[in-house]
């Protein structure tokens, strides 16, 4: 019931969120991806949208419905992505990356299905482009860029190491070792780390998570205006 009647605290602000894995190919028929199931993406999106602003999620390949009232892109590849979000970029006063996208995509996928043959297979891999630090590069004064970091180890340390050096003005961490956070279950535990410190959050539903999450967005704003 609170839902119905949740706060239009972000009314009018455009806000960008990207969610869910990238899908590098390999040939035709196959790829490389990663276990992100797009839930913590499409729950900021939702609740965005909920408390009044103007969402569009830029998502990889995942199982889930379009939230009603969001502009979803549908995208495949790290490079894809990229182009989607840096032609939308300029115009969100908020943006946050919680798409899990490739650190490496297949340096020549091959334009028929590979045969087996031998007893290995050598794949050359390249770097794809980080698109926060990207966004944090090219950031506008008042823009907002809010970033996710999955580790499983020196989780503070690595947060705040990303947070500096995307130039980001929050993050949030979660631990991917843990059953309970992270890749494909429907509760997070996470820790908000912000040029201030950092916060952490009990072991909430993602929807929760994700409210909380804009809590700390609209407190950052606030602090724009103050
Ligand atoms: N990210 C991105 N583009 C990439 C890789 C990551 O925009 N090519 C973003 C993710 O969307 C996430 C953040 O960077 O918001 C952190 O991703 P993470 O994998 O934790 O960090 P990396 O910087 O990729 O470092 P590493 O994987 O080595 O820990
Ligand atoms: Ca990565």
């Amino acid at each position: 019931l609170l839902r119905i009647f949740a706060a239009q605290d972000l009314r009018g602000l455009k806000i960008l969120v990207t969610a869910g894995p990238t899908r590098e190919a390999i040939d035709p028929v196959r790829y490389l991806s990663n276990r992100s199931s797009g839930k913590m993406g499409f729950a900021l999106a939702r609740t965005a949208m909920r408390r009044g602003a103007a969402v569009t999620l830029v998502t990889g390949p995942v199982a889930l419905p379009a939230p009603p009232g969001v502009e979803v892109i549908r995208v495949q590849s790290a490079h894809e992505m990229a182009e989607a979000v840096f032609a939308r970029a300029p115009q969100s006063r908020v943006l946050v990356k919680a798409a899990a996208v490739a650190d490496f995509t297949v340096a020549a996928p091959a334009e028929h299905k590979i045969k087996k043959s031998g007893e290995e297979l050598s794949l050359p891999l390249s770097a794809t482009v980080d698109i926060l630090r990207e966004l944090g590069a090219r950031k506008e004064p008042r823009q907002l860029l809010v970033g996710f970091a999955a580790e499983s180890q020196a989780h503070y340390q690595e947060g705040e190491r990303k947070l500096r050096e995307k130039n980001l003005d929050l993050i949030v961490v979660n631990d991917v070792l843990d059953g309970q956070s992270g890749f494909a279950v429907d509760t997070n535990q996470v820790t908000l780390i912000g040029k201030n410190g950092r916060q952490e959050m009990p072991l909430l539903s993602k929807e929760d998570t994700a409210d909380r999450i804009w809590d700390a967005v609209r407190a950052l704003l606030d602090a724009q205006d103050a």
